[in-house]
């Protein structure tokens, strides 16, 4: 049985006032039934007071300390409390030019370290169009088990991201998302199968407190990532609820 996590991933986004509103944010969320995590700015995590869901970092280097201006380690996410890190992310990927061998690389220096890395996979538009999804994401997803063993790949969590649908209001239809997921665990399960049947596969990409339901209700999908909508609190414990 997957339990589901429901992810927020603020990026460069919010402030301390948000953090305060977060404090109420697991009243009526059944902690039993989902594990909620919210990704903060990293200079936030220090704001969070006793918070009843669990923190994670947007990014980590895939080394351990030094001279590395503007970096922060995994050993400092757990200092503020993170038991979560979000890896590979889009816009990482594109903005920083994190190529699927350094994202494996920051997985494992997850792992080492004992956080629970979110490892982002996802096609753009294009690839999609030009029938290259199952290639691109058998790619993405092959980085990752040429570096990790079968007990470390699942330490992890997958996020399923299709870059169209971030930010952009377009969500991947239940269906399209389905198979996705359906298709991530099963070439995973080429790996391990039994990694691949308990891994949680989150979906990202425009997820709404309208949209959340549907989406997880899919066979292969278990909780989302959410960027957006995980700044306004009440909608958050929407898609929390959704899940539970
Ligand atoms: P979005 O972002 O929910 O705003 O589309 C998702 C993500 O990038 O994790």
């Amino acid at each position: 049985m997957r339990k589901p996590i429901v992810a927020g991933n603020w990026k460069m986004n919010g402030n301390r006032s948000l953090v305060s509103e977060f404090s109420s944010l697991m009243h009526g969320v059944d902690a039993d039934a989902v594990d909620v995590i919210i990704c903060p700015p990293a200079c936030f995590l220090g704001s969070f007071v006793a918070p009843d869901f669990a923190l994670g970092g947007q990014t980590l280097s895939e080394l351990d300390n030094g001279a590395h201006t503007g970096d922060i380690s995994a050993e400092m996410l757990k200092e503020f409390g993170c038991r979560y890190v979000i890896v590979g992310h889009s816009e990482r990927r594109e903005d920083h030019c994190e190529s699927n061998a350094l994202v494996a690389a920051k997985a494992l220096k997850a792992i080492e370290s004992g956080l629970v890395p979110i490892i982002c996979v996802g096609e753009s538009l294009a690839t999609r169009e030009a029938g290259e999804l199952e290639g691109f994401l058998a790619a993405q997803l092959d980085a990752l088990t040429v570096s990790l063993t079968a007990e470390q790949l699942s330490k992890t969590v997958i996020a399923y991201e299709p870059i169209w649908a971030i930010g952009t209001g377009v969500t991947a239809s239940p269906e399209q998302a389905q198979d996705a997921h359906a298709f991530i665990r099963g070439h995973l399960a080429k790996f391990d199968a039994n990694v691949a049947a308990n891994i949680q596969i989150l979906y990202g990409g425009s997820v709404k407190a309208d949209n959340a339901e549907e989406l997880f209700a899919q066979a292969d999908i278990d909780g989302g990532l959410i960027g957006g909508a995980s700044l306004k609190v009440d909608d958050f414990r929407k898609i929390c609820q959704a899940a539970g």
